[in-house]
């Protein structure tokens, strides 16, 4: 099938490189003429493993084509992906100037029916809006053409993205029509094959369905900071309660682990937009503001546990960081939790040595060049001369370092660990001081 997918960052780019996997032929429309120019060289802007090869493979064999020229694009497939950035505005609400800008763009362009599918992330009433602006502008240029809008929300992960795409748990489609759900079911056939993955629904239960998906799972984290916090004060570990609950079936393993707060592109923001989202229809989202308001406390942990180790005297002080981005296998940091850290750290008149072992570029384009960042090449260098250990992300890199080696760099034998990556008993036995998150006798006071 013909497809075209406007916005060629994590999520475009990753459903266009696997829908041209299995043969459709794909067209991605961007506004970042230096992005497009080095998807054509094969130089792809982000980190996500197996997307390199796929996006090279497809480029190469025609199937995948990057072009600025949304006319081109627009004209190209039946099918229109918006999957466009819907970053927060002033107030927190999901900003839609950039999908309905896409729309625009659709309504301009088209010369024959297009089924238009909202693929970012988008507040209930958002596909009518799109109908809307679409409708407008179709009624202005003073042509008839049909055209449906359709929910299809993404629920890929950043660093397992292309295996997330490829194999989904589930396909939601949001629209009322058999004619467009019918040509959705082709769309993705190859990936729904053996058992049904497709759920088809309404188109406002779709959209509200990915709010509802990140804010479960933003409250899970939130629930178990909370647990966390109250374990150091009560002298538990939060390690263990994890185990103890994760056993029930009806709660499980997944997304319980206490940290240093929830980053990335997805949660911090999607939390946000559906509270807003509900205050505009007279509801008070008691719960969501509150998961809202514990990961905000969580992320200042960190600094909290380095600010009282140190009596609050960090002027001068060196402080080694692993890990930058929000989680492990994606460069990304938007809202990484080791940024609140670093801002605060250099506020206090701290500096900061830093790894990462895929970030490292999206600090300093962040951060630029400053005294009080170093980016190290090695773990190992970010240690030396550092009076502390900070680790803020779960890279495997991290998981086993030599503890002699790296109290033998560190000037205080201290590691902060905002991710319960090692054992408080066993750093004990190397004489390396420890605080995890949550873990009973390891807190400050
Ligand atoms: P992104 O910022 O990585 O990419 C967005 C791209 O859209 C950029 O390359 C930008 O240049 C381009 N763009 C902006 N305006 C355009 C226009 N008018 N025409 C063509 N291109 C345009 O964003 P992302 O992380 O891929 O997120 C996209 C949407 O998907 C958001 O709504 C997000 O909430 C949602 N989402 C993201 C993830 C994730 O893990 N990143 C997962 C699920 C859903
Ligand atoms: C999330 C959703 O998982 C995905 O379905 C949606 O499409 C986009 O948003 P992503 O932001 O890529 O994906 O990462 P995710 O793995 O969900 O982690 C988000 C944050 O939560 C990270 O900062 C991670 O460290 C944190 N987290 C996750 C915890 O603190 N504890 C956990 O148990 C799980």
């Amino acid at each position: 099938m013909k497809v075209t997918v406007f916005g060629i960052g994590y999520v475009g780019l990753v459903q266009a490189a696997v829908l041209a996997e299995v043969g459709h032929d794909v067209v991605c429309v961007d506004v970042n003429a230096e992005r497009v120019e080095n998807l054509k060289k094969g130089v792809i802007p982000i980190f996500e493993p197996g997307l390199t090869p796929l996006v090279q493979r497809n480029y190469e064999a025609g199937r995948l084509v990057f072009t600025t020229e949304a006319e081109l694009g627009v004209k190209h497939g039946r099918i229109q992906f918006i999957a466009v950035g819907t970053p927060p505005d002033e107030d927190g609400s999901a900003d839609l100037q950039y999908v309905l800008a896409v729309a625009k763009t659709i309504a301009t362009y088209m010369d024959f029916p297009k089924i238009i599918v909202d693929k970012s992330t988008v507040p209930v009433g958002t596909a009518d809006k799109v109908s809307a602006c679409v409708a407008a502008v179709l009624a202005e240029r003073g042509v008839e053409i049909g055209f449906d809008v359709v929910s299809n929300p993404e629920f890929l992960k950043e660093g397992a993205a292309v295996a997330d795409c490829q194999r989904p748990d589930r396909i939601v489609i949001g629209t009322d029509s058999p004619a467009v759900e019918e040509k959705m079911r082709e769309l993705y056939a190859p990936f729904n094959r053996n058992h049904e993955r497709m759920i088809v629904m309404d188109v406002r239960s779709a959209e509200l369905t990915k709010y509802a998906a990140n804010c479960m799972l933003a409250t899970k984290i939130s629930f178990m900071n909370e647990m966390s916090n109250l374990a150091e004060l009560l002298g538990a570990d939060i390690e263990k309660v994890r185990q103890g609950i994760g056993s029930d079936p009806r709660i499980g393993y997944h997304f319980i682990y206490p940290g240093c707060g929830y980053g990335g592109s997805c949660f911090p923001k999607d939390v946000q937009a559906l509270v807003k989202t509900a205050e505009k229809v007279g509801y008070v989202p008691a719960l969501l503001k509150s998961v809202e308001q514990v990961n905000s406390r969580q992320k200042d942990k960190l600094f909290a546990h380095v600010h009282s180790y140190f009596k609050g005297d960090l002027a001068g002080k060196r402080i080694a960081l692993w890990g930058l981005s929000f989680k492990p296998n994606t460069d990304d940091m938007r809202d990484a939790p080791s940024r609140v850290l670093m801002e605060k750290l250099w506020a206090a008149g701290a500096t900061v040595q830093a790894f990462d072992p895929e970030a490292m570029n999206e600090a300093q384009r962040i951060y630029g060049t400053r005294a009080d960042l170093s980016l190290m090449g090695t773990k190992e260098a970010a240690l030396i001369g550092a009076d502390a250990l900070v680790v803020c992300t779960e890279w495997n890199a991290f998981k086993a370092p030599d503890f002699e080696v790296l109290k033998a760099h560190l000037k205080h034998p201290v590691i902060i660990d905002g991710r319960n990556l090692y054992e408080p008993e066993m750093l004990e036995a190397y004489g390396i001081a420890y605080y995890g998150i949550g873990r009973g006798r390891s807190v400050v006071v």
